[in-house]
């Protein structure tokens, strides 16, 4: 039987990055009786939201997961809630204090009544920076998190704990999910690793060398927004409670052959400048092991980083020509 035929859907963040193929997702594959949408656009959009926001079964209230009583509405008659609303690991960083108030607070209140008004399932995003440079590589989920040394990733740590410790108390149904360097059309043109590859298609479009900074060897596990939305669906599908997955492609990619694969889906030949690193995130490498997640939810990946990158190459030159008309 399928759970989410008629249910009610609680989506924090849903008009982001992640939050909105989620969405689509959902009232594309299954049949949702509704899908409540909380976001303060303090990074997600309603072009975003572009493909349902005319949908009927979606109601979307333009607020902060701060604000508890909006928050208590739109939980109170949800069956499943995924909580997606974060602030970025450079804007915890910038400001611990919103950081506290959104990462933990607002999540700690989502919790408590998430048990209230007995939500049968919730599903968290995590992050890999949980890790910090992780001890082992391909990375399991039992490597420790003690390595981490950003607030964001503490954050993370803490939600995981959290939402462990409400199954314990209260019988809370959770899955969290450690989402490695997501991409693909929509994504954060801003943000400390997607900027990379947004600077480059710039430079495509204009024929410069593109910048390097470091030696080009710290590398990455790509995984496209689909997949990663269709991991977040399977993981209410599913039985599974009480765990944490890895949500990654389990390729490693370094700046360098990012670069050579961006620049051969562009058919361009420029030549990288070397420059000196600067970083918000002290991680040199990552890789994720996602034999977990194929196990117990029947996670695969299913695009290449070559298809992958094309793909946002196409979305964001056209997003380019759009603006310019
Ligand atoms: N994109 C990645 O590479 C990545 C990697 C690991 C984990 N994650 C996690 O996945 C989740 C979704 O990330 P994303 O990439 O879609 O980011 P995103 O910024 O596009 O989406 C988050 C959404 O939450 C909203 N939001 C933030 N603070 C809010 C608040 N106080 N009240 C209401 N809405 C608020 C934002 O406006 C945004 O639309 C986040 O929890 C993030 O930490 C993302």
């Amino acid at each position: 039987m399928d759970k989410i035929k008629d249910s009610t859907i609680f989506v924090t963040g849903g008009a982001g990055f992640i939050g909105s193929y989620v969405i689509e997702e959902l009232l594309a594959k299954h049949e949702p009786k509704k899908i409540i949408i909380l976001d303060n656009f303090i990074r997600g959009s309603y072009a975003n939201m572009e493909s349902y926001s005319n949908d009927p079964r979606v109601e979307f209230h333009e607020g902060d997961i701060r604000d508890t009583a909006l928050l208590e509405k739109c939980v109170a008659g949800s069956d499943y809630v995924f909580h997606m609303a974060a602030l970025r690991i450079n804007a915890c960083a910038a400001n611990p204090q919103e950081g506290f108030e959104v990462m933990l607070q607002a999540t700690f209140n989502l919790a408590n009544l998430c048990v209230k008004h007995k939500v049968k399932k919730v599903i968290y995003s995590s992050t890999a920076s949980v890790y910090g440079l992780a001890q082992h590589f391909p990375t399991p989920e039992t490597d420790n998190p003690y390595n981490n040394q950003t607030f964001y990733g503490g954050a993370k740590v803490w939600g995981e704990q959290l939402f462990r410790s409400y199954k314990f108390m209260y019988g809370l149904d959770y899955v969290a999910l450690r989402y490695f360097n997501v991409y693909g059309p929509r994504m954060d043109t801003d943000g400390k690793y997607t900027e990379v590859m947004i600077k480059w298609l710039d430079c495509v479009r204009d024929n410069r060398q593109p910048a390097i900074f470091g030696d080009g060897t710290d590398s990455m596990d790509f995984v496209h927004v689909k997949d990663v939305a269709h991991a977040n669906v399977l993981a209410l599908l599913s039985d599974v409670t009480d765990e944490a997955f890895n949500v990654g492609d389990q390729v490693e990619t370094n700046l360098k052959q990012m670069l050579d694969a961006l620049l051969k889906v562009n058919t361009s030949n420029l030549e990288p400048v070397y420059k000196e690193a600067n970083s918000v995130n002290p991680v040199s490498r990552r890789l994720a092991d996602i034999s977990k997640a194929k196990r117990l939810l029947g996670y695969e990946p299913s695009l290449s980083l070559e298809q992958g990158l094309s793909e946002l190459s196409h979305w964001y030159f056209e997003k380019q020509k759009q603006t310019q008309q």
